[in-house]
């Protein structure tokens, strides 16, 4: 069973300059709900109990977000808005599922995922990346289905770009296990046009296990200064832990850049 899920939230959201100088990227509004907001959903909606938010001393607004709580009851008091109302038990219902943890040094994912450790009790859980947003359809909660099948990690896959390879952690695959789901034979982060296994990218959705938590403390630091959750992942594989990618059916936005949140933005508004 897959109860927890842990968003890394410690990024510092340079590519979307000048909002992010004062702004978290993750309470960005995409039709007048944070971006944050439609992660929750997935999580909450594919049956996930516990959120563990990994955040920075910089990115205390977002504990903010959830904890205004004397803020809304003086609203309320005052106006009883309806709305306001409605929204302050949202949050509310948000705000009781979710921990916090810190990662005050951009040292990576994979550095962000270890912060989270004390608090994983299951054999395996969840982590989404709040830069990819999967709409449309319940990516989590399909890979949910495929690992409950496969007794297995598994991680959302996309074809990409030849072009554009080197933007993405990038996997060679193995068996085709059924029309969605591949096993993963290897994958590496932000390969070269000429050394990629392939164009099939790993999107922000994985189900990682437990054991991994033992793997990040050995690992060297990659690309960029900070140590990934790929090289993690590729150590687990190596060693034989049965990895599959799964290509799922909703539609992916990247929130992630300036370009890539006015489209996302716009995508969201049609909905
Ligand atoms: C991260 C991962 C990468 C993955 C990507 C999906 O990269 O490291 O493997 O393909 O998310 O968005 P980042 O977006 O942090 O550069």
């Amino acid at each position: 069973m897959i109860r927890q899920a842990i968003i890394p939230l410690a990024g510092l959201g340079t590519r979307l300059l000048p909002l992010t100088s004062v702004f978290a990227k993750e309470l960005l509004p995409m039709n007048g709900k944070p971006n944050i907001e439609y992660i929750l959903d997935e999580c909450i909606n594919s049956g996930i109990k516990e959120i563990i938010f990994i955040i920075s001393k910089k990115k205390l607004m977002i504990k903010k977000y959830f904890y205004s709580d004397s803020f809304y009851k003086k609203i309320i008091k005052k106006k009883k808005d309806l709305r306001t109302i409605n929204e302050y038990k949202k949050i509310l219902k948000y705000k009781k599922m979710i921990k916090f943890v810190y990662q005050n040094k951009p040292l990576g994912t994979a550095d962000a995922v270890l912060k989270s450790k004390k608090y994983i009790k299951d054999k395996y859980f969840l982590m989404l990346l709040p830069d990819d947003l999967i709409i449309k359809k319940n990516c989590s909660k399909a890979m949910i289905k495929s690992h409950k099948f496969h007794k297995a990690s598994v991680m959302a896959s996309m074809k990409v770009n030849k072009k554009t390879v080197s933007r993405w952690g990038i996997y060679k695959f193995g068996k085709k296990l059924n029309k969605n789901d591949t096993i993963i034979k290897d994958v590496i982060e932000k390969p070269s046009v000429n050394s990629a296994p392939s164009n099939k990218a790993i999107i922000g959705r994985y189900i990682l296990p437990k054991k991994i938590f033992k793997i990040i403390p050995k690992l060297k630091t990659g690309a960029g200064g900070e140590i990934h959750i790929t090289d993690a992942i590729r150590e687990l594989i190596f060693k034989n832990e049965k990895f599959i990618a799964h290509n799922f059916a909703g539609k992916y936005l990247d929130c992630g850049s300036m370009d890539g949140y006015i489209k996302s933005s716009i995508e969201i508004s049609k909905l």
